[in-house]
């Protein structure tokens, strides 16, 4: 055994030293590759040869990096069926263009082949280009090529996803283990069950998303995205294609993206050709990238760093509350209030998501947001809705049909989601985050800040109502206690000075008339307004409470037709009303009718029918020329 180990050892290292001399850089029908011999990429960052993974003794035929050791494998065509002895494989093109991987051991039985059979073949080639991409040409026709049929590793420009002219689905898949490149248990793909996402999966188990396409990059991970000086990700999603590629936007760079054995993705980038063990990103990032981490009909989301890392979306209450405290998340959660369809449903917005699973969802790039919101609302199944480009601003429609699976709330990053929720839940029930929690906030404050003034408001007028109510209901019955000056009425008291001096001391010369109540002067405020002063000492009989229910009565009534109250005056046995002086107008309303009609209320009480009434009386005085001394009104209801 040990022999044999040494043995193969020495042979290898024998092989490999005149592999040195035995590099070729095209393959045509009467040039082959023998194991031992390698073809070169034309700027000799490639090579593709035989190989021997770790411990094995099987040989495959491959392309790894040519500067970089260890061995740095990115391609394997012959995975599956392994050439078992050493030196027996030939890698030959026939005339039809076919890649045919010989051995020598089994009579030159076919161990692979890359199965191409074209007609009106020329002179077909193969050659490595420097991308490490393997393609038999026809002339300029691209007959055949490596990048269509990935391994494990993803090269810039290489595309991952779904060709309708070549029916083709390329998939990474990881190897079986170090020694064995075979086919393993994961697989990278783009899923396009609904809007395409990126899956890794074991079998047929998804592991975790790195989501769809926004724009700019996949919702899965924000940290890597166009945009950036180094890399530029390009997704295509038409009826010819469905596919993901990366480019470098550096030449001096060197990046591969690679689907490890444990399932992990690893982006490793360098500088230096000959060194490769720089890995910028690696998927899954965290625990909450799993998938469906948070229950089977979710309607739920992960975060780290909060203890349970699984919370229900606003809106929504655990299925079975008992495991969920338990901390068993795998029934999810339902809605709190069973979603009304178009009677009244709303969105909440919930930010910086990594998008649920699309695999069930409708897009469509030209609407936008809004008509986006009112697609779904139209759509009694549409449980969310999101921007499907959040590059320049925001575009685009992606509508989610049913449950919410693997939703992620990142710290930063992440992109808006408007989830459904039935128009009864509150904002209480559950904790916006961010600048909704605080807008949320404000606006409730605002509201009841609002709120406050407006009921103050109506409490006052209300009182101030009542209270004039209960005055009137005071006049009414004559118990009414009144100070001059009360704000209530917006009325002045005057002074006997003040009155004194603005009417020249009462002098003839102001003096506009005189009824039965008691002359009436002109007079000017110091402010310089006119004043018409009534001066009802000589009223007789008229007692303070009379002369009180008159001012308030009047000042109450404020009325169209009758001249405005400024206040009033009682100094001893002194009663005067002060109002606004009408030049050439109303001034038989003081004289003759709108005092002194007053001092006779009982029952009486004022409405428009008294201004018709006193207009009769008016024209009686006119006609008869007498003066009327008083009357009752009687009308029954008071209409302000
Ligand atoms: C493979 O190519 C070599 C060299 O061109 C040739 O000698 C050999 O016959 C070829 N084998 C087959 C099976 O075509
Ligand atoms: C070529 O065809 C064979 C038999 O149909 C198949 O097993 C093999 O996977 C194919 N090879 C490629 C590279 O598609
Ligand atoms: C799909 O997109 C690719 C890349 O942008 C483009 O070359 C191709 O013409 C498109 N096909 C259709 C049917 O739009
Ligand atoms: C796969 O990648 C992950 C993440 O970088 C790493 O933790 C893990 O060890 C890798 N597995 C192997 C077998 O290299
Ligand atoms: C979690 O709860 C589900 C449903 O009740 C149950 O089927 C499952 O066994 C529980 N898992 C664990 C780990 O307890
Ligand atoms: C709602 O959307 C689903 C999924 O696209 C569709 O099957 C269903 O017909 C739609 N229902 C209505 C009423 O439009």
């Amino acid at each position: 055994m040990e022999i044999f180990t040494m043995l193969f050892f020495f042979t290898s290292l024998l092989f490999s030293i005149l592999s040195i001399s035995n590099t070729k850089d095209i393959i045509t029908p009467s040039v082959s590759i023998r194991d031992g011999e390698t073809l070169v990429s034309s700027g000799g960052s490639f090579k593709l040869g035989f190989f021997s993974p770790g411990n094995s003794i099987n040989r495959y035929l491959g392309i790894w990096y040519n500067e970089i050791s260890p061995q740095t494998v990115v391609w394997v065509a012959n995975r599956e069926n392994p050439l078992t002895h050493l030196s027996a494989g030939a890698l030959n093109i026939t005339d039809q263009g076919a890649l045919v991987l010989l051995s020598d051991t089994n009579r030159n039985s076919i161990v692979w082949s890359s199965n191409t059979s074209i007609k009106f073949i020329r002179k077909p080639v193969a050659q490595l280009l420097e991308s490490g991409n393997l393609v038999v040409k026809d002339g300029n026709e691209l007959v055949w090529q490596s990048f269509d049929y990935p391994t494990d590793n993803l090269l810039p420009g290489m595309k991952l996803g779904w060709n309708s002219k070549t029916g083709l689905n390329k998939v990474l898949s990881s190897w079986k283990d170090a020694d064995d490149p075979a086919l393993g248990e994961f697989s990278f793909s783009i899923d396009r069950s609904g809007y395409p996402q990126l899956v890794v999966k074991k079998g047929r188990r998804a592991q975790y998303r790195l989501g769809s396409w926004d724009g700019l990059g996949f919702t899965g991970s924000p940290e890597l995205r166009s945009g950036n000086e180094l890399f530029k990700f390009d997704f295509v999603s038409n009826e010819s294609e469905v596919s993901y590629k990366f480019e470098l936007l550096k030449d001096a760079l060197h990046s591969r993206l690679l689907l490890n054995l444990s399932g992990s993705l690893q982006r490793f980038m360098w500088v230096d050709k000959s060194q490769s063990r720089n890995i910028i990103y690696s998927a899954p990032v965290d625990r909450c990238d799993t998938y469906n981490l948070c229950g089977a009909y979710a309607f739920s989301f992960c975060k780290l760093g909060i203890d349970p890392q699984c919370s229900c979306l606003q809106g929504f209450v655990p299925k079975s509350p008992r495991d969920w405290n338990s901390k068993n998340t795998s029934l999810g959660c339902v809605p709190k209030t069973p979603l009304g369809c178009s009677n009244g449903d709303r969105f909440q917005s919930f930010t910086r998501a990594k998008l649920p699973d699309t695999s069930s969802s409708w897009i469509d790039s030209t609407m936008s947001l809004e008509e986006c919101k009112k697609m779904c609302l139209r759509n009694c199944s549409c449980t969310a809705y999101a921007n499907l480009d959040i590059s320049e601003g925001g575009s685009g429609c992606l509508l989610w049909f049913g449950e919410l699976i693997d939703i992620k709330e990142f710290d930063s990053g992440g992109q808006d989601l408007f989830v459904r929720t039935a128009l009864l839940d509150d904002i209480k029930t559950s904790k916006p985050s961010g600048v909704k929690k605080k807008v949320a906030i404000i606006a409730s404050v605002g509201l009841l800040v609002m709120g406050v003034i407006i009921l103050g408001l109506v409490f006052y007028k209300r009182k101030k109502k009542l209270k004039a109510q209960g005055k009137m209901k005071n006049i009414r019955e004559k118990n009414f206690d009144f100070e001059c000056g009360n704000e209530d009425m917006e009325l002045i008291t005057f002074d006997l000075a003040t009155v004194s001096r603005a009417t020249d001391n009462f002098s003839n010369n102001n003096k506009l008339g005189e009824g039965g109540f008691g002359p009436v002067y002109k007079g000017i405020l110091i402010e310089g307004q006119d004043i018409a002063v009534k001066r009802l000492s000589k009223c007789s009989g008229q007692g303070i409470k009379e002369f009180m229910n008159e001012v308030i009565l009047i000042a109450k009534l404020q009325h169209r037709n009758l001249v405005k109250l400024l206040g009033c005056c009682i100094e001893g046995d002194e009663k005067m009303l002060i109002y606004e002086y009408m030049p050439n107008k109303s001034l038989d309303y003081f004289i003759f009718v709108a005092t002194c009609l007053l001092s006779t209320v009982v029952d009486g009480l004022f409405s428009i029918k008294s201004d018709v009434y006193s207009f009769g009386v008016m024209v009686l005085e006119i006609v008869s020329g007498k003066k009327n001394r008083g009357f009752i009104i009687q009308t029954t209801s008071l209409t302000f």
